[in-house]
């Protein structure tokens, strides 16, 4: 057991029964117990009073000790998490219930494991909107998902995807936003928040393309594994069962070099497939992650009030700053400046925090000191790839965006864009649907403006636009 799985147990114990997760301090405190440190270095290294952190600890050594029934002290720490961690992970592979709560096991549903289909008894069915499985064990397959390594509360964006499910009962929900802004991560904490609210949780990842009828029969062969009689179609399990399907990377199957959002030719049946969920009854919900967000689904959701749109942004300054405190970054009085310019955009903060690190051993002061011109390092590679996928009139726009010092009013179409008025506004909803180009009120009209980091990027780069 390394450091980091050793602090995903600890925190899922705890929030399995807190509902807490841990917070900085705390993971400080635990990693430093792992590695035999001293309350001084702890204290240096997660930037906080040697009292404090040892006032932190006390508590913490107290919930721990009480939750797992053994007085725990810094000391003895290792040993006895070490050890309480095997053995729950040990009791929970014997065990036939397929459930957990650790975020980071991706639970294939494999037959050692897993009740046989004899002596499985498959959920009954129930009338609409009522779990069939409410406080027993679903089946969840994420084997798809990928891994959940790092995690910092986003309550909002939690709090109204829970409602949008168990209260609302929404039946599709697109989660779109920027390539690495947390999407995956969001969806995996939430499902360890509502698994117990269904029958089945799968999650389903487009990266290899899968036509709909290899997606269908993907599903169906999971679905088959607890079920005597197999359903001839998705929708029967959608009605039968309260299902949780996410697919995962849905922009694979929307064509490159093209506006935002449009199915590949083979592909234009997941479309249907959507509105089918979106529009029959059932008791189930669909999830789609995407960094662009779909044409159709603008269309299917204006008709259909139980399909919603989160437009995933970046996190609050708070879990910002613990990025930068786990990468251990210095100069905090400038953490603001930095989360700013990377609109607290979890994956960029990581990657520049790396580079900041290499570069100016962790000063963030050194790495800012000259804030017009941003070093990007490894971000660019990133961004690379988002531009790549533009159409030709996006990427006349965004190039002329680029070099606009202010909003821009979209009521006129610019005349070196060389534009008609519909290819212009058109480019500007694509690039608004790839989370490019946000509007903002400007004095009570509505303006656009450039993500300022592909600003900066395409100013230094404006052949990679050609
Ligand atoms: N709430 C969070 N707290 C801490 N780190 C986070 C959080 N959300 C995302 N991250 C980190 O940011 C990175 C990108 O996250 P994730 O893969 O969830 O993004 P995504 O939007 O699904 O990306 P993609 O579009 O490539 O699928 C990961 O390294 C992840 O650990
Ligand atoms: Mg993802």
């Amino acid at each position: 057991m390394n450091t980091e799985e050793m602090l995903q147990w600890a925190d899922d114990i705890l929030y399995t029964k807190t509902a807490k997760h841990l917070d900085s301090v705390q993971r400080a405190i635990l990693e430093g117990a792992w590695q035999g440190l001293k309350y001084e270095d702890i204290a240096k290294n997660c930037h906080r009073s040697k009292s404090h952190v040892k006032n932190i600890a006390s508590e913490l050594w107290q919930t721990l000790s009480d939750l797992l029934g053994e007085d725990i002290q810094k000391a003895n720490a290792r040993s006895v998490l070490e050890r309480k961690a095997i053995s729950t992970i040990y009791n929970y592979g014997k065990s036939s219930q397929i459930v957990t709560s650790n975020i980071n096991s991706h639970i294939n549903i494999c037959p050692e494991n897993r009740p046989s289909s004899e002596d499985t008894k498959p959920p009954s069915p129930s009338p609409p909107n009522t779990p069939q499985n409410k406080n027993q064990t679903p089946i969840i397959d994420l084997t798809q998902a990928p891994a959940l390594t790092e995690y910092y509360p986003r309550t909002t964006e939690e709090t109204t995807l829970k409602n949008w499910i168990l209260q609302t009962n929404a039946r599709l929900i697109t989660i779109y936003g920027l390539t690495g802004i947390g999407k995956s991560s969001l969806t995996l904490q939430l499902i360890e928040q509502i698994q117990n609210e269904f029958d089945y949780i799968i999650w389903q990842s487009l990266n290899e393309k899968p036509t709909l009828t290899t997606l269908q029969t993907n599903l169906k062969q999971i679905f088959s594994q607890t079920q005597k009689t197999p359903f001839p179609t998705i929708l029967d399990y959608f009605r039968t069962y309260r299902c949780l399907i996410i697919i995962d990377d849905l922009q694979n199957i929307f064509k490159p070099h093209e506006l935002a959002g449009q199915y590949l030719p083979g592909y234009e049946d997941y479309s249907q497939f959507f509105k089918q969920i979106a529009t029959t009854t059932h008791q189930s919900c669909l999830i789609l992650l995407t960094s662009e967000k779909p044409r159709d689904i603008t269309t299917i959701e204006a008709e259909n009030p139980s399909t919603q749109t989160l437009h995933l942004k970046g996190l609050r300054e708070e879990q910002a700053q613990e990025i930068l405190l786990k990468k251990q970054l210095t100069d905090e009085e400038k953490w603001p400046e930095l989360i700013t310019i990377y609109q607290s955009h979890p994956l960029w903060l990581k990657i520049i925090s790396a580079t900041i690190n290499q570069l100016f051993n962790g000063s963030v002061s050194q790495y800012l000191a000259d804030p017009n011109d941003i070093y990007l390092g490894d971000i660019e590679p990133v961004l690379e790839t988002q531009l790549q996928r533009l159409s030709d009139s996006e990427k006349t726009v965004i190039g002329w965006l680029a070099n606009q010092t202010n909003a821009v009013d979209i009521s006129q179409t610019p005349a070196e864009t060389a534009l008609s008025k519909t290819q212009f506004l058109q480019a500007i909803e694509s690039l608004n649907r790839r989370s490019l180009v946000e509007k903002e009120p400007v004095a009570g009209r509505a303006m656009f403006q450039i993500n300022p980091i592909f600003k900066q990027y395409i100013q230094l780069n404006p052949d990679n636009l050609k």
